[in-house]
């Protein structure tokens, strides 16, 4: 097959602290259902994962078990690995961060930024624990919020009333591993130069999709990162600090001991790592041989600068900004292939809210299937809910029921349960053949077509276009209305009607003998193309369909036609239960009295990646002379109008009396906080002497003064009383 694609396919790795949740496997399904897909449609298909293993939070929890962090991870890999199989998540390898492989990629990575010049070493402040004698992330400070005193509260931002501050804005912070107060102290830190014109510039191509022949990630993404980098021209991405200090569980940076790459680094790193891994193991790969039979999997055909293969990372909305700013800034950089499509998806909500311990919905994989709950049931229904887009999803315990009874019973398993008997007791399983638009007809002068099967095979493409979109919700909701129209034509049609005419054996009979064969024939011919299409979603269901239906492996090629002449099918065994609601109270119920020690709701995900949000007190620039300084023009401007423009989504523009005799006009991207009318009549600083810039609004002739960062902002800076427009600041 000449259009056979080689793809590689990626889950986030899942933190090896915690259990997988049902939150988490929206992305595993999602993934596993789009690799199923290209598998059947005859690709090379591979899909790794693994766990990630490193830093603070893995180490810490280790030391509070009483066991090294290696025994930690070895136990939770096995049971992440036992859920993901309960879920029929199908990986080619689940692997581990903490491998050979990953450790030679990260190195290799590191190496060759530092041969370009983008790594770059210099002291930083942070918080540290004096007992413990470890730097701290924000996660492991605590104490009371200086705004409305709540106690306990985290770090970084207060829970009980949501102001963000600083650590030390804490009234009495205390470290959560010691109990001791938190001091500031300084160490040398490596860093990613991200904010290297060289990095921004590729950034900036490899988002708007001018690298590509289709735009790396979707709109909303695109969006954000446009967000992320700024203007043209503005440079507001910061370097990445990617090293921490001993202790710490990870590796070792060569040549800098006591120091380790952050967990970071080497988390999308392991993508690499378990891929290699996997060719390591050399076998054949599930759909034969590669050029010349061969079959082994080669790394470089995956990864080089110059590989003609595909790479997709499925991932949380969460962590976008680590896989569309700084993993394709490394990779390129490192002389590796870039992701050819990052696609994020949206949260889980349970009946409306997040996740809770308390109310029961922190829901682990393990409890819904200790609970005797069909895994598949989630699948359909998750692939119900999913689209392409960054869009939370909610499972509604109760329309979960209702759809999976509904859809899976009362639909599809229903056309199988009416008419296997009929086949099986009449006809000695045999099925007559049913032609397709196309196929040479017998010439005994009757109509051997049936717009019911046309209409199933003829949705063969458009069902195939919204899987490869991930357009699942749309390509089930196509596959129920075929079914609604099997189903019709079986009540139509009504073959027990037709058998209870069967008494004697006259001419008569024998027609309609005939005619219960044939509308059986397609009523299950009909079913296995429903098979088809189902099978990314059900991959178990649809083997014991494949077991009744006594056909091969079903793959999306055999949408083309229908079964045989004389085909036998199997005996019919009940292919699938109907959810008892009782079930679902049971679950949520087990889900509460497990958690109840620790009731908190699901960690939002700046805990969850407690390490990203350690706060590091921003790197201070280069030092310069005072004549370099000099050279910046700041001046007070009074802002005479302020307007939206037409078109644009960042900016404002602001008419700037500065004292001379004509109002300057500057286009500032602060939109998204300032309201224009709150800022006319009010006084702000500006540099005076930029180079004019051509915009695509017109010209803009200097800039306002505002403070941003991952926190917040922009908040333009506004001078005390006393302040003259035209004065010079300095
Ligand atoms: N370890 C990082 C990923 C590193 S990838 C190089 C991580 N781990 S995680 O365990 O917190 O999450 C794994 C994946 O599950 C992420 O893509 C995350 O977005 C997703 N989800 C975790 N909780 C989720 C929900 N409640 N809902 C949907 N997806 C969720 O992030
Ligand atoms: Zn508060």
């Amino acid at each position: 097959m000449s259009d056979k694609r080689k793809i590689l396919v990626t889950s986030a790795l899942p933190y090896a602290n915690g259990p997988i949740h049902l939150g988490h496997l929206v992305e595993y399904i999602q993934t596993d259902i789009w690799v199923r897909f290209q598998k059947m449609r005859g690709h090379d298909c591979h899909y790794v994962c693994a766990d990630d293993t490193h830093g603070t939070p893995i180490m810490l929890r280790a030391e509070k078990e009483g066991i090294t962090p290696e025994a930690l991870i070895a136990r939770v890999h096995g049971e992440h690995y036992r859920d993901f199989q309960g879920f029929h998540v199908a990986f080619d390898n689940y692997y581990t961060t903490h491998s050979d492989e990953t450790r030679y990629f990260a190195e290799t990575i590191y190496q060759r930024l530092k041969e370009r010049g983008l790594i770059e070493s210099r002291a930083i402040e942070q918080y540290y624990d004096p007992v413990k004698e470890m730097f701290l992330p924000d996660r492991f400070i605590k104490g009371e919020c200086p705004k409305c005193h709540a106690k306990d509260q985290y770090g970084d931002s207060c829970e009980a009333c949501g102001t963000t501050y600083t650590p030390t804005d804490l009234i009495n912070p205390y470290s959560v591993v010691s109990g001791a107060a938190p001091v500031r102290r300084e160490s040398v830190h490596y860093f990613f130069k991200l904010s290297d014109p060289v990095c921004q510039k590729y950034l900036r191509e490899w988002t708007t999709g001018q690298l590509n022949e289709t735009p790396p990630l979707q709109p909303e993404a695109a969006n954000k990162m446009q967000e992320w980098l700024g203007l043209e021209g503005e440079n507001k991405l910061s370097d990445w600090d990617i090293s921490r200090d001993a202790p710490y569980f990870g590796f070792e940076i060569p040549d800098a001991p006591g120091k380790y790459f952050y967990v970071w680094l080497d988390a999308p790193i392991g993508y690499m790592g378990s891929f290699k891994n996997l060719c390591n193991q050399n076998l054949p790969s599930p759909h034969g041989g590669g050029v010349g039979g061969e079959g082994g999997l080669d790394f470089d055909e995956y990864w080089s600068k110059d590989s003609q293969a595909e790479l997709f990372h499925f991932i949380g909305k969460d962590i976008l900004y680590f896989h569309a700013l700084f993993w394709p800034a490394m990779l390129e950089h490192s002389d590796f292939r870039t992701p050819t499509k990052v696609f994020a998806h949206g949260f889980l909500t349970v009946n409306g809210e997040k996740m809770s311990k308390s109310r029961g919905t922190f829901i682990t994989a393990e409890s819904y299937l200790k609970q005797g709950l069909n895994p598949e049931w989630l699948r359909y229904y998750y692939a119900c809910k999913l689209n392409g887009t960054m869009e939370d999803i909610d499972l509604s315990l109760e329309d979960f029921v209702a759809r999976v009874n509904s859809d899976l019973v009362g639909k599809f398993v229903n056309i199988a349960s009416r008419c296997a008997g009929f086949i099986s007791k009449r006809f000695d399983g045999k099925l007559i053949k049913v032609y397709l638009n196309g196929e040479t007809q017998p010439s005994d002068g009757e109509d051997h077509l049936d717009p019911v099967t046309e209409q199933l095979r003829d949705a063969r493409d458009r069902i195939a276009d919204y899987y490869e979109n991930r357009e699942y919700s749309k390509a089930l909701r196509e596959i129920m209305l075929l079914a609604d129209a099997v189903n019709f034509y079986i009540a139509d049609k009504k073959p027990w009607e037709i058998a209870k005419s069967l008494v004697s054996a006259t001419d008569e009979e024998t027609n309609n003998k005939n005619q219960l064969q044939r509308v059986c024939s397609i009523a299950l011919n009909c079913f296995r193309h429903l098979s088809i299409y189902l099978r990314p979603v059900l991959p178990n269901l649809i083997k014991e369909v494949e077991l009744f239906l006594q056909v091969d492996t079903l793959e999306w090629k055999d949408a083309e036609y229908c079964l045989p002449e004389g085909h036998k099918i199997g005996n019919y065994q009940h292919l699938m239960t109907r959810i008892d609601s009782k079930l679902i109270e049971a679950l949520v119920e087990a889900n509460k009295t497990n958690m109840q020690a620790t009731a908190d709701p699901e960690p939002h995900s700046e805990q969850r990646h407690a390490e990203h949000q350690q706060h590091t007190i921003q790197p201070i620039a280069e030092t310069i002379g005072i004549d370099e300084f000099a050279k910046i023009d700041l001046r007070i401007a009074r802002i005479v109008k302020a307007e939206h423009v037409e078109k644009a989504d960042k900016l404002l523009k602001l008419t700037l009396d500065i004292g001379e005799l004509e109002p300057r006009t500057v286009f500032a991207g602060i939109k998204s906080a300032y309201d224009p009318a709150q800022l006319e009549g009010k006084l702000t600083v500006m540099v005076a002497n930029l180079e004019p810039r051509k915009m695509k609004f017109g010209l803009s002739e200097g800039m306002v003064l505002a403070a941003s960062d991952e926190r917040g902002g922009p908040c333009v800076l506004f001078p005390d009383e006393g302040a003259k427009p035209g004065m010079r600041v300095k």
